[in-house]
């Protein structure tokens, strides 16, 4: 078992999640709701990704990323062609129900070093940069609702993920 130093500099942290990170990116489409982006960088967080990836300049609230942001590599890309040139060679995976051929659930497998990118809470992803991901994906909803807030989506995406790669059940 690993207890994180926490009381000891944010480097200090940092280097000891280095070897514990897992391959995969999160993107996220900045507009519209601060309280999402923070939300969303603190549930990435919690499956130390690679990197988190945020399109456009719009701010995020510390209140709810927890202070997460301090251990995580967060990178601020200007536009969609920044964010296309930053993850060149690598799948991108869109997660956006209307514009989804399948459902996450019934992928047969997920690469690993996956980066997948969440609309704001807005607009969604814009639809041209939706057309240069390597596929769409949903998330089955069962209610009358059209979408999930994107921080939980982030979290159900990557609980899926984290389902599969620790399988069979493989906590850190
Ligand atoms: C609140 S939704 C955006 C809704 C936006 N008004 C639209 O019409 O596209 C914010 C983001 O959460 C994600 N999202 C929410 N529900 C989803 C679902 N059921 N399947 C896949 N992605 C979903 C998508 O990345 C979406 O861009």
């Amino acid at each position: 078992m690993l207890f994180p130093p926490i009381d000891d500099e944010a480097e200090t942290v940092r280097a000891a999640l280095k070897p514990l990170r897992n391959r995969i990116r999160v993107a996220l489409f900045s507009f519209g709701n601060p309280f999402a982006i923070g939300a969303a960088i603190r549930v990435s967080h919690s499956f130390l990704v690679d990197e988190i990836l945020i399109v456009g300049d719009a701010p995020f609230y510390e209140k709810a990323s927890m202070g997460m942001e301090k251990y995580e590599t967060i990178v601020r890309l200007a536009d969609e062609s920044e964010l296309l040139r930053h993850c060149a060679g690598r799948p991108l995976w869109a997660v956006e129900k209307v514009a989804a051929a399948t459902n996450l659930y019934g992928v047969a497998e997920i690469p690993d070093d996956v980066v997948f990118v969440f609309g704001s809470e807005r607009y969604g992803i814009p639809a041209d940069f939706l057309a240069q991901c390597t596929q769409t994906v949903a998330l089955p909803m069962f209610g009358v609702n059209n979408s999930f807030p994107v921080a939980i989506t982030v979290g159900m995406v990557l609980g899926e993920w984290g389902r599969r790669r620790y399988r069979p059940g493989t906590t850190l």
